[in-house]
């Protein structure tokens, strides 16, 4: 199962993701997950990324498409995959058709979790992650049974830098700009699902499953 799952900052993709690579056993591609782990391990890709992220920008596409191409051409891709956040803009869109057409591979869904704008300031602002296993909460929607230590494996809790109230504003206009217009491009190639992603996180998931034909 070859699926990419877009939708705005803050709609529930690296939740949603970390429940679909576990029931579907199909590797995880969060080109936001590869910049931050670039930064923590001072990588040149990571020196290349920061100041955009730190911005609320969009990381250039040269160097966004050469990271996951070499990540689609892995072995391990061939059995499927979950793109998150990837592709932002049409240029990327576009490589990505390339890509996967040299590997001879075809996208089975896109899906697209929508959420109000309104609603989605304050699920970054409340997001917290465990600075050890990376699993993501929220202080109100999904809080951690002890405050600032996580549930799976009592790890420090912290804020995602680009989780500010500014930094959050910044990235949904840059979604609205960059990223919208990829919901007409993919509308147009007939695979493209829309989730209601205002639901408790069980349900998207199941509406999810439902747009790819599985079972949850
Ligand atoms: P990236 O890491 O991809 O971030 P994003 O798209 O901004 O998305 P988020 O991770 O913020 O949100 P999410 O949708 O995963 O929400 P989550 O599940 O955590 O990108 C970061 C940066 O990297 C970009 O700004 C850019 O600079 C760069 N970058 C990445 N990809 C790039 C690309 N392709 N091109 C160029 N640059 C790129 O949920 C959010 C919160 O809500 C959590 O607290 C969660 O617990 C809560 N929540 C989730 N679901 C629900 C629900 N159903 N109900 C209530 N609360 C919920
Ligand atoms: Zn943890």
């Amino acid at each position: 199962m070859n699926v990419l799952l877009m939708g705005p900052p803050g709609a529930g993709k690296g939740t949603q993701a970390e429940m679909l690579v576990s029931r579907f056993a199909i590797p995880h591609i969060s080109t936001g997950d590869m910049f931050r782990a670039a930064i923590k391990n001072g990588t040149e890709l990571g020196r290349k990324a920061k100041a955009f992220m730190d911005a609320g920008q969009l990381v250039p596409d040269e160097v966004t498409i050469g990271i996951v191409r070499e990540r689609l051409a892995q072995d391990d891709c061939r059995q499927g995959f979950l793109l998150d956040g990837f592709p932002r803009t049409v240029p990327q869109a576009d490589a990505l058709e390339e890509t996967l057409k040299e590997l001879g591979l075809e996208l089975d869904a896109v899906v697209d979790i929508h959420v109000p704008r309104e609603k989605l300031i304050e699920r970054l602002t409340g997001r917290r992650i465990c600075r050890q296993c990376g699993a993501t909460y929220h202080v109100v929607f999904n809080p951690p049974p002890t405050e600032g230590a996580c549930g799976k494996c009592g790890g420090e809790l912290y804020q995602r830098s680009d989780d500010s109230r500014e930094t959050a504003e910044n990235r949904l206009d840059v979604y609205t700009r960059q990223t919208q217009p990829l919901i007409e491009y993919y509308e147009a190639k007939g695979r493209y699902k829309r989730i209601n992603g205002e639901q408790d996180m069980a349900s998207v998931f199941k509406d999810i499953c439902a747009a790819l034909g599985r079972d949850a």
